[in-house]
């Protein structure tokens, strides 16, 4: 057991975001498969994108990297049969997009995952690839981790995507860059779109209408790419700020891309007021620094469209949510129940152990705002958003709080406990 003692040290400074986890995942894969050469810089040395660079290496793609900065000899859409089982790790993002690529190379491969990733669905890529003509073989029909994929010729097609999972969008995305023909997607709602402006900056022609995508041709060609900052690891400290008494912070360089910024749209509507400054475009993502302040907020309703545009924020909002004035209800987040674990189950079990009044719903949760927490025994379910939740609950309990582990931070922000000693060394 980990404790983690409350400090009420206001937090003050900035801190630059670290590199985007979903944008890094596909940096790798596209310039992996591109002509020429690629160099990322930003990118996010986590874990899950470290499992995306040795998935990639081991397909034969050199690719050398010193924390942030990577480059890549990329391989023109030709991987190599890799000799040995592909190995996931926790990464959710690794394993669909790659299931993309394997799809349509000439050769066998078999991948798996650990044991969480082992139970997240798969079938909601393997059906579209299978009939793009994709030959797969594994568990319950195809549809958990470990896989068998045997490569073949792929053909193109439209798809309406069931799920809002940007995913499952760019599996189909990529398997289509091995596919004879234009292959077409058509969203069910609007989810991050970090797949198509990649494939613009790799020169790939692409069609955008509303909610379908249509890529035109395979052509990818080396570039430059420059990873801006990851909102979703940003979000902690925003509420952080907002909790703690007297903290004013900046985050530097923080993606503002507008499929992933339901957070702050949301801590608008809950009465929060913040600055945006140095907005800029890099690589098609638009980019800023973002400053906020302690502040009084109240509850509201998260439902709908907004949804997939925050989804990994849902936990460390719902920590928010409990201080707010009023009441907070969120609704139609049902994919949450097939994250890194049940977050739905999850954030409620924790906030519920610390003291807060919130109650688990089919597709989200309600929450009684105005609750002081007083801290005690919580998990982190191996989830690294769920870890970061509870250390930042841990900044305004009234007592300790114990949790099992915090390791599995590193499979998205590494820099998590330096950036938070950083933010309350200013002020002291
Ligand atoms: C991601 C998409 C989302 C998100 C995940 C990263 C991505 O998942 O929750 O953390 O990089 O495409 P879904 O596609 O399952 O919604």
């Amino acid at each position: 057991m980990i404790t983690l003692t409350p400090t009420k040290t206001p937090l003050q400074g900035s801190i630059d975001a670290p590199g985007d986890k979903s944008i890094s995942h596909r940096a790798i894969i596209l310039g992996s498969l591109a002509k020429g050469n690629t160099r990322i810089s930003n990118f996010l040395p986590s874990e899950d994108c470290l499992y995306t660079i040795k998935v990639c290496q081991q397909l034969g793609v050199k690719i050398n990297y010193n924390q942030t900065e990577v480059e890549i000899t990329g391989q023109n859409l030709k991987l190599k049969e890799p000799s040995v089982p592909l190995y996931f790790g926790n990464s959710g993002t690794t394993a669909r997009l790659m299931l993309g690529v394997l799809a349509g190379q000439d050769f066998f491969s078999s991948v798996y995952g650990d044991k969480y990733l082992s139970e997240r669905p798969m079938k909601r890529v393997v059906t579209p690839l299978k009939k793009m003509g994709a030959i797969f073989d594994g568990r319950e029909n195809s549809s958990l981790l470990p896989l068998s994929i045997r490569g073949s010729q792929l053909h193109s097609i439209r798809y309406r995507i069931p799920v809002k999972s940007a995913q499952v969008k760019s599996a189909i995305l990529l398997a289509g860059l091995f596919a004879k023909g234009e292959t077409t997607v058509i969203e069910k709602g609007k989810t991050r779109d970090h797949t198509e402006k990649m494939l613009a900056s790799f020169q790939a022609q692409i069609q955008i209408h509303e909610n379908e995508i249509t890529l035109i041709d395979n052509q990818l060609q080396g570039t430059d790419i420059l990873i801006p900052g990851d909102i979703s690891s940003s979000a902690y400290f925003l509420v952080a700020a907002l909790l703690v008494p007297n903290s004013h912070i900046t985050i530097r360089n923080v993606s503002l891309n507008e499929t992933r910024t339901g957070i702050l749209t949301v801590l608008k509507e809950m009465g929060a007021t913040f600055t945006i400054t140095n907005e800029k475009m890099v690589n098609h993502e638009p980019v800023g620094d973002i400053s906020i302040s302690h502040q009084q907020i109240s509850g509201t309703v998260i439902e709908g469209d907004i949804i997939p545009k925050l989804i990994d924020e849902i936990p460390i909002i719902a920590l928010l949510a409990t201080q707010a004035e009023g009441k907070t209800v969120i609704r139609h987040a049902e994919e949450l129940r097939v994250k890194e674990t049940d977050r739905i189950h999850a954030t409620v079990q924790t906030l519920k152990s610390l003291g807060a009044h919130i109650t688990e719903t089919k597709d989200g949760m309600i929450i009684k705002g105005g609750t002081s927490l007083k801290g005690g025994k919580v998990s982190s379910y191996f989830d690294h958003r769920m870890a970061m939740m509870a250390a930042i609950a841990s900044l305004i309990c009234q007592e300790k709080v114990f949790i099992d582990e915090l390791d599995s931070i590193n499979i998205s922000y590494p820099n998590f406990f330096e950036h938070l000693k950083q933010l309350k060394k200013v002020s002291t």
